[in-house]
């Protein structure tokens, strides 16, 4: 154990666990390759015991050999066992390592690198106004891409998520707020009970283990025109609160985004929580997810769309993928014409898609919904 950290094996005592051994007879290993995150995925599925189908617990694992018969079939026997007894007694074990760390409240610091974990929303905005070149790290899904990549070497980290205030998770009368550092996981429990069309949403947001870790409030810092959460955050009418010695403020989320890689986030500022319109007004919601790949993919066009109830019902458009930032529709909005939607977007042509495909597939998502909409006929 290292720093405070260990690898957890399989197994210590080098016998196989019941997801292993599932996988013996059926063939479901070849190469071995792709063999641990399928294992591990199959243990998880143990571990949080939900309603899911093997292919839903599998998400995001890719195997070039075996094709995938043997393995939802050892996904489906390990999910119908319970948890390796060797496995309850190590997770027990690493849960009271990690309780321990996340305690958060300490600071690395060397000669030439420095790690703090503030544990205080106080804490935090002073690291931030005094080092205001440091790096904000939530669950570091993005930024571990930077280092492995761009083979960044950033000497001075601020972690968010050991901060009490970035984990709040709070349902109040009209709002539901959630703290930056709540991770999609945490966020999909907290929301899917209010808004249950997000359940598939959720489940094609990564794959577990990025769901695990990645944040709301990185999926929204990062600025990604393409990032899931920011275009049903602005079709739910969503506002954030930022915090910095100054003073707190709160805007809409559709103003954060300002062109491509520029944000209203100051350097001393940090994004704390989200606030969610609780269900009242809005009276059907759609979130489309185009992209490649069903499971573990980058969106080509995010559209999330909202009726909102009212003596006149109006509509929330957002997209990803059609512009630098993520938008609202305005025009369409307001004319319910989706061939408003060129007016709106002139989306680029990449390695994902062409522009003429994100605006035909996009006018396509809201004839549907508007098709949907029965008070119109
Ligand atoms: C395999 C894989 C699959 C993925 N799939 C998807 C997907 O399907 N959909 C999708 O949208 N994204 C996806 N992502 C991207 C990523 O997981 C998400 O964007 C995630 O939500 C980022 O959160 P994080 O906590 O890991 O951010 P981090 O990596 O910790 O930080 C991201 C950025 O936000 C800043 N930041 C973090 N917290 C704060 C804060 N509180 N205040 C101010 N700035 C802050 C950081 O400084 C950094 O610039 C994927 C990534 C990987 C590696
Ligand atoms: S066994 Fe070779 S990639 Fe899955």
């Amino acid at each position: 154990m290292g720093r405070g950290f260990s690898v957890e094996t399989l197994s210590r005592s080098g016998s196989l666990c019941s997801a292993q051994s599932g996988m013996l007879p059926l063939n479901a290993s070849q190469c071995g390759f792709c063999t641990p995150g399928f294992v591990m995925a199959m243990v998880y599925a143990q571990i949080t015991k939900k309603d899911q189908t093997p292919e839903q617990a599998l998400a995001g694992n890719l195997c070039r050999c075996t094709g995938y018969g043997g393995l939802i079939e050892a996904t489906r026997i390990a999910q119908s066992q319970p948890l390796d007894r060797a496995f309850v007694d190590e997770i027990e074990g690493a849960t009271t390592v990690l309780r321990q760390l996340s305690r958060g409240g300490f600071s690395i610091i060397n000669h030439n690198s420095r790690i703090d974990a503030p544990k205080t929303l106080e804490n935090l905005l002073d690291l931030r106004k005094n080092f205001s070149s440091a790096t904000l790290v939530s669950g570091a899904t993005d930024f571990g891409l930077w280092i492995t990549k761009r083979l960044d070497r950033p000497s001075h980290v601020i972690l968010t998520k050991f901060c009490e205030q970035l984990l709040l998770r709070e349902i109040r009368s009209d709002i539901i707020e959630i703290g930056a550092a709540v991770t999609i996981e945490d966020l999909e429990n907290s929301l899917v009970s209010e808004y249950p069309e997000l359940q598939e949403w959720f489940q094609r947001f990564g794959g577990p283990q990025v769901r695990c870790s990645g944040t709301l409030g990185g999926n929204i810092a990062n600025g990604s025109p393409i990032g899931d959460s920011a275009p049903v955050l602005i079709a739910l009418g969503a506002s954030l609160t930022i915090h910095s010695c100054r003073g707190r403020r709160v805007i809409p989320i559709e103003n954060f985004f300002i062109e491509y890689g520029k944000q209203d986030l100051l350097r001393d500022e940090v994004l704390v929580s989200i606030l969610i319109p609780r269900r009242t007004h809005i009276r059907r919601l759609a979130v489309e997810k185009i992209s490649k790949r069903y499971d573990q993919d980058i969106s080509i066009v995010l559209a999330a769309m909202a009726e909102i109830s009212g003596d006149k019902p109006s509509y929330r458009f957002a997209f990803g993928g059609m512009a630098g930032t993520p938008k609202l529709a305005e025009k369409t909005m307001e004319s319910l014409n989706p061939d408003d939607l060129t007016s709106d977007f002139t989306p680029l042509s990449d390695h994902r898609a062409e522009a003429w495909y994100r605006l035909a597939v996009s006018k396509n998502l809201v004839r549907d919904f508007l098709d949907g909409d029965t008070s119109r006929e």
